[in-house]
């Protein structure tokens, strides 16, 4: 297998298209996608193809601009209303990240100021790599403020995927397990499966043993009783969303939040700026149920018997209060 060596969400510029590393074969296959329509990365969004709140704003960042590039031969007025159309699409696909509104609306807000479709489609793209570029400098900001909390030696429990595959590259919660590892720290790593999609033993399993930093992988309810037997030292998790009340992620950080609290294990949240959503609380904001199927079969295997309700929800929300810390670029604090 090719090592993921690529960013996981790049602009070609050489063949004119987005590029994305396509996550629902990994860590099966590897595979590029490459792309000129905005319908095309819409269904990679609603995938998971791409995934991961920091990934998901440069990808609305980038719907925006291909949009803008496919409408730049109309009239003012006709470019504007299909960019916007494109957009609220985009928006719709996923409603629990905050990123994806926010990489639109700032490459919205960015091209609105051009006077002719096609400096607005040229401004739409340039913002979007300048979206690109900050994510790998937040991320390295957001790493190295997290590793210096860690001690030299220690095994951190993780949920989900917040790596590189969920950012362009290097990652927030497994951004700070790689700084510390590039400090010399000898940090282990406990990765929740993640049910029911995986994204802890396909994705954070994959990217770590790729880049040689020790991984184990956990399902999801063996959490609690490594905490008991003092296994975790820590938990990281990425977010989705924090308002001012608690933290959006996948579903499951709730219970790892709680186990942490009452065992005395510091539970961090690493996330940049750009998840934040202080304007609103936990009861404003859509928590995304997804598909049955995705419970009720595997392989091919009925997982659960016909007409049983699934209630399948995407993320939960920690309040606050079980936070140790919140690490932003802009360094460590409590909520
Ligand atoms: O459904 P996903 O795979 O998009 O969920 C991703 C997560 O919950 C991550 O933990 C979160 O987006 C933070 S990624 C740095």
């Amino acid at each position: 297998m090719k090592p993921a060596t690529d960013r996981t969400i790049t602009w070609d510029e050489e063949a004119g298209c987005l590029r994305f590393i396509e996550q629902t074969l990994l860590p099966e296959r590897y595979e590029i996608v490459r792309t000129t329509e905005v319908e095309r990365l819409a269904t990679a969004i609603r995938r998971l193809e791409v995934r991961g709140a920091p990934a998901l704003g440069v990808a609305g960042a980038y719907g925006v601009a291909l949009s803008a590039r496919s409408h730049a031969g109309t009239g003012y007025d006709e470019f504007m209303e299909s960019v916007r159309r494109d957009a609220a699409m985009l928006n719709a696909t996923r409603p629990t990240a905050v990123n994806l509104g926010w990489g639109i609306d700032r490459v919205l807000g960015a091209l609105s100021g051009e006077e002719t479709p096609e400096a607005a489609a040229r401004r739409a793209l340039e913002e979007a790599r300048a979206i690109e570029e900050e994510d790998v400098r937040l991320c390295h900001a957001i790493g190295d403020h997290g590793a210096a909390l860690l001690p030299d030696r220690c095994t951190v429990l993780t949920h989900c995927n917040a790596g590189a595959l969920a950012c362009v590259e290097w990652g927030t919660a497994l951004g700070v397990v790689r700084s510390a590892v590039a400090m010399g720290k000898e940090i282990k790593v406990i990765s929740c499966e993640t049910r029911p999609l995986n994204q802890g033993s396909r994705l954070t399993a994959f990217e770590l043993a790729r880049d040689g930093i020790g991984v184990e992988t956990i399902t999801d309810s063996t959490a609690a009783y490594l905490m008991r037997k003092k296994v975790i030292d820590t938990v990281i998790v990425g977010a989705d969303r924090i308002t001012r009340d608690a933290v959006f992620n996948k579903i499951g950080t709730y219970m790892h939040a709680v186990c942490a609290c009452h065992h005395d294990i510091p539970f961090y949240v690493a996330a940049p700026y750009s998840t934040l959503d202080l304007q609103r609380s936990e009861d404003d904001i859509t928590v995304e149920e997804r598909a049955r199927e995705e419970l009720a079969e595997c392989g091919g295997r009925k997982l659960m018997p016909d007409g049983v309700r699934a209630r399948n929800y995407a993320f939960d929300a920690t309040p606050l209060d079980l936070v140790t810390a919140i690490i932003t670029e802009q360094g460590a604090g409590k909520p």
